[in-house]
């Protein structure tokens, strides 16, 4: 659905896509992960044919978006960062308007109007002024814009950003419900969000292309490397740089918590270091309240893959 190869897009001096090449096979929902200033936005823009990359191609449903953009965006419904929404229109109003502007009219504007409203849960807020209405609303406006001259592909930047969780919810249970009917690719800086949506993601860092994978496999391949989670009280000693040296014991990232610490330690694969951490608060009588297998979560693999780019 989507192919990109070799897309650079360069800001006065400022690259802000670096040659990344990905694709987005039909029904898949990927999520483009990545911090603020990744070029998660820029990416999308391009994609979405409102701005020329510097190099590269870019090709939605088989059209390029530059030398095609007017066929690629027949397939693209897109929801820019910030919806830009008419605050004095009415909902019905407004998405009507919309679809004109997408080649609808008559009876299909119509019947497309009534069916985004009802696929948003937009019923209510019908004949509201768009400005009056919360986040969570807006944002649902967006999506329906997005989706009213039925494209097959999602582009949605951000689409929670700014939402209560329980908007986030609701959106979330929305793009889901998308997501059996289109392909989307979604942007997000928020990591439960791409573990709970996406059956991909794409790790976006510094304009580069840093990982690509299924959620879980991105997690069972941090998992193997192992992570540990000790909380003692360290009393005088350096327990950061003991534990350290420990055999198996890669790397500790220390946190006090009043007078006890609290350490997660990333070890090799093979080994465990446990009972020597227990002999060696045993040793130094350091009171230990915690010693556990952590869980690895996607900010792991995140901050890994992303310090990795930094070294
Ligand atoms: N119109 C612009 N002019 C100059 N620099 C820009 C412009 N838009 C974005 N950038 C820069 O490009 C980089 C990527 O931005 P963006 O694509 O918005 O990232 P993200 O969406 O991942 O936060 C950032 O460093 C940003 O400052
Ligand atoms: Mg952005």
């Amino acid at each position: 659905m989507i192919q990109v190869e070799n897309l650079t897009k360069r800001y006065a001096g400022h690259t802000a896509v670096n040659n990344i090449s990905f694709e987005v096979g039909k029904g898949e929902i990927v999520g483009f992960l990545g911090p603020n200033g990744a070029g998660k936005s820029t990416t999308m823009r391009i994609l979405s044919a409102f701005l020329p990359a510097t190099s590269g191609r870019a090709r939605v449903a088989g059209y390029d978006v530059f030398t095609h953009s007017l066929q690629a965006r027949r397939h693209i419904g897109y929801m820019p960062e910030n919806v830009p929404l008419y605050p004095e229109m009415r909902v019905d109003e407004y998405l009507r308007f919309r679809g004109k502007l997408k080649g609808l009219h008559g009876r299909r504007l119509r019947e497309r109007a009534a069916e985004v409203k009802d696929l948003c849960n937009l019923r209510e807020v019908d004949h509201k002024i768009i400005g009056t209405l919360s986040k969570g609303f807006r944002q649902r406006v967006g999506l329906a814009d997005a989706m009213i001259h039925e494209p097959d592909l999602l582009i949605l930047d951000e689409p929670t950003i700014g939402l209560d969780p329980n908007q986030i919810r609701q959106v979330r249970d929305l793009i889901r419900n998308l997501g059996k009917h289109h392909t989307i690719l979604l942007s997000t800086h928020i990591l439960p969000e791409v573990e709970m949506t996406c059956s991909r993601v794409l790790i976006l860092n510094k304009g580069r292309i840093e990982a690509s994978d299924s959620p879980q496999n991105l997690l069972s391949h941090l998992r193997s490397a192992g992570s540990l989670h000790v909380e003692l009280k360290p009393g005088g000693d350096d327990a950061e740089s003991l534990l350290r040296s420990l055999d198996g014991v890669k790397e500790v990232v220390a946190k006090p918590a009043g007078e006890w610490m609290s350490f997660r330690l990333r070890t090799d694969a093979e080994s465990d270091p446990r009972e020597s951490i227990h002999r060696l608060a045993v040793d130094r009588k350091w009171p230990l309240r915690e010693l556990s297998r952590a869980r690895a979560t996607l900010e792991d693999v995140f901050v890994e893959i992303t310090q990795s780019d930094d070294a």
